[in-house]
């Protein structure tokens, strides 16, 4: 365990980089591992989570190596070419690097051992194994589909169309990673959209992925198998969902002003951005770009008043990641904001909706927790704080409740940040370079 207390700050100023995006660096290491060839990656996000990714991979036969100058270069063995890794592979507390990573090996004819950290092990893998045993895969899971799993990997995998009764992006590239190994079509219908950084990145490799409006709304999503994809040069734009923790500080610490400079702003990840601009946030997209197929941009956030909202469930796959900090924007807001939709929240790292439900009460603020929803109770700027919050080892709920002791009256100490290295390794030091106070002691 390792506490840390955030101290009240004057305020949060400057500029600053965040690391790399999580979700397109688990994308550019797996990919690159399935194209022939060399993939350089610059801006990968050297987080814990990622960093189990390259090493399962590497127990794949693929190469995945950091370069002295900090690219990661990436020798593929093509798509169907991994071989059978003689360990079990330790994905530690990273869901997305199990899912994507069970579809890969789905469509690989052998067989291999996948665990992960206590978190992990806890999180439903059904929601995978039930689409990609369709496809010719086998699955050897303890009860309710829980890892350790083992994973017997199709000799012929069929392509399946398939519609995932939850919105989610892991499950859509899980299947159509496997998918690149089965002759054919594969298809994913999608009711609501949910980030689209695989299909993105299979195109820049190549790969033809069409998405199509369905009837009904909603779209989908298919691709034809067995192609030879070659390497490519990637850049990880900086993480939207890491930005989020410095932007709330800025917003809700009176007399900031702060610049994360080449963010992703993929339309798909932005949900958090639009429920702030909802809630009066002085928030400002500049200098926008796109690399490698994402848009980028630098966002400027500006304290200022907020008033509370209503989020409408179907943005929830567009900012599932960002409920708990949008919680502590919700907590100094003017008026009450209602999350809708929030279901998911309750299979994350941890159960996320009671996390942030128990910490906002213990700061001081007024919230309902519902079976899938949450609405809290502003306070108008003024924060009580002065609490020690449960993480239950979640990265987030961690950052989130640093975050709010930016801006409460009194310190938030939480219990534990080991964690906050999966995502966002050096999150203390970049948030009090740009003035906030987090330490290990109080008053260091
Ligand atoms: C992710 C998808 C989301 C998100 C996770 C990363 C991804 O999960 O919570 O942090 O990279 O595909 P779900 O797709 O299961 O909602």
């Amino acid at each position: 365990m390792k506490p840390l207390t955030s101290r009240p700050a004057q305020r949060i100023s400057g500029e600053t980089e965040v690391p790399g995006d999580k979700s397109i660096s688990h994308r550019s290491l797996m990919i690159g591992a399935l194209a022939v060839g060399e993939t350089t990656v610059s801006g990968l996000l050297e987080g814990e989570d990622v960093l189990n990714t390259a090493a399962a991979l590497r127990r794949l036969g693929a190469e995945t190596e950091r370069a002295d100058n900090g690219v990661w270069h990436v020798v593929g063995r093509g798509i169907g070419g991994l071989v059978e890794p003689s360990e079990v592979l330790d994905l530690g507390n990273s869901g997305t690097a199990a899912r994507l990573l069970t579809g890969i090996l789905a469509g690989h004819p052998f067989t291999s051992f996948l665990t992960g950290d206590a978190s992990l092990r806890s999180r439903p893998m059904s929601r995978v194994t039930g689409p990609l045993g369709e496809m010719g895969a086998r699955f050897v899971t303890r009860a309710g589909g829980r890892l350790p799993m083992a994973v017997i990997g199709a000799t012929d995998p069929v392509p399946i169309s398939f519609e995932p009764p939850v919105a989610s992006a892991q499950v859509k590239s899980a299947i159509l990673l496997a998918g690149l190994s089965a002759p054919g079509v594969t298809r994913v219908i999608e009711p609501l959209p949910t980030r689209d950084h695989s299909e993105l990145m299979l195109r820049h490799f190549g790969v033809e992925v069409v998405t199509e409006e369905v009837k009904g709304g909603g779209h989908a999503i298919s691709l034809t198998g067995q192609a030879e994809i070659t390497g490519r040069d990637l850049r990880v734009p900086g993480d939207p969902s890491s930005t989020a923790f410095p932007v709330v500080a800025a917003l809700i610490t009176p007399g900031s002003r702060a610049v994360a400079r080449g963010v992703g702003v993929n339309p798909l990840r932005a949900g958090l951005y639009e429920c702030l601009t909802e809630m009066g946030a002085r928030i400002e997209f500049t200098n926008r770009r796109e690399d490698g197929g994402e848009a980028v941009a630098d966002i400027v956030a500006e304290a200022g008043p907020l008033k509370g909202i209503e989020v409408p469930p179907e943005r929830a796959p567009r900012m599932i990641d960002e409920y708990p900090v949008l919680a502590v924007a919700a907590a100094f807001a003017e008026g009450t904001t209602c999350m809708a939709g929030l279901a998911e929240l309750r299979v994350k790292e941890s159960d996320r909706l009671t996390a942030t439900a128990r910490g906002l009460a213990a700061c001081g603020v007024e919230v309902e927790e519902r079976e899938d929803a949450l609405i809290v109770h502003g306070r108008g700027g003024e924060v009580e704080g002065g609490a020690t919050i449960e993480t239950h080892k979640d990265h987030r709920i961690a950052m989130s409740f640093l975050v709010l002791g930016t801006a409460s009256r009194e310190p938030v100490r939480i219990d534990d940040a080991s964690f906050i290295d999966t995502s966002f390794p050096g999150f203390a030091d970049l948030m009090n370079r740009l003035g906030a106070d987090i330490a290990e002691e109080p008053g260091h």
